[in-house]
């Protein structure tokens, strides 16, 4: 496998881990805040984020790659309110969309038609959690000032339960 490529992966594995320890400190705030459902939400969100992590350190072995793992960082986003945690949330995920996105451009520059594929399954569930990130702005614009509509959207959030990634390696 190209160098560029192998260590666009190793990091994205980083990143990954990152992205489920950005949302376990999220799931733990707002639960901290009496946001229960919310805080389910990020907990299972975290769980995905670790599958992704586990999916980038898998390929990496099957192809013969070891992979290193990294410090994680410190979540350090001040959180203030509930609409905070959902922009900033958004903003995180456009963010992986460009982590994606690079990692498939170095494939492509090397013909590494293999990793592109592998890359795809994230292009789409990328644009499917961004899109969940935008519902859930929206949502929380709409019912979060109203206190009867914001139990009912917490009680939705409550509701979501963890599901294994539909990709395997
Ligand atoms: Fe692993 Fe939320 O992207």
């Amino acid at each position: 496998m190209d160098k560029k490529v192998q260590e666009l992966l190793n990091q994205q594995v980083n990143k990954e881990f990152y992205s489920a320890y950005l949302y376990l400190d999220f799931s733990v705030y707002l639960s901290d805040i009496g946001m229960a459902g919310f805080g389910n939400w990020y907990k299972v969100q975290a769980q995905e984020e670790r599958d992704h992590a586990m999916l980038f350190l898998q390929y990496l072995q099957n192809n013969g790659v070891k992979p290193e793992l990294t410090a994680i960082d410190k979540p350090a986003i001040a959180l203030t309110d509930t609409k905070t945690v959902l922009d900033e949330t958004l903003k995180h995920e456009q963010y992986v969309t460009s982590l994606i996105n690079d990692i498939y451009e170095a494939a492509h520059s090397v013909k590494d038609y293999r990793t592109m594929q592998f890359l795809d399954w994230f292009v789409k569930e990328q644009g499917e959690e961004e899109m969940n990130a935008g519902d859930l702005i929206k949502k929380y614009e709409l019912f979060g000032s109203d206190a009867k509509g914001l139990y009912m959207l917490d009680s939705e959030l409550g509701a979501r339960v963890y599901s294994a990634p539909s990709l395997v390696l």
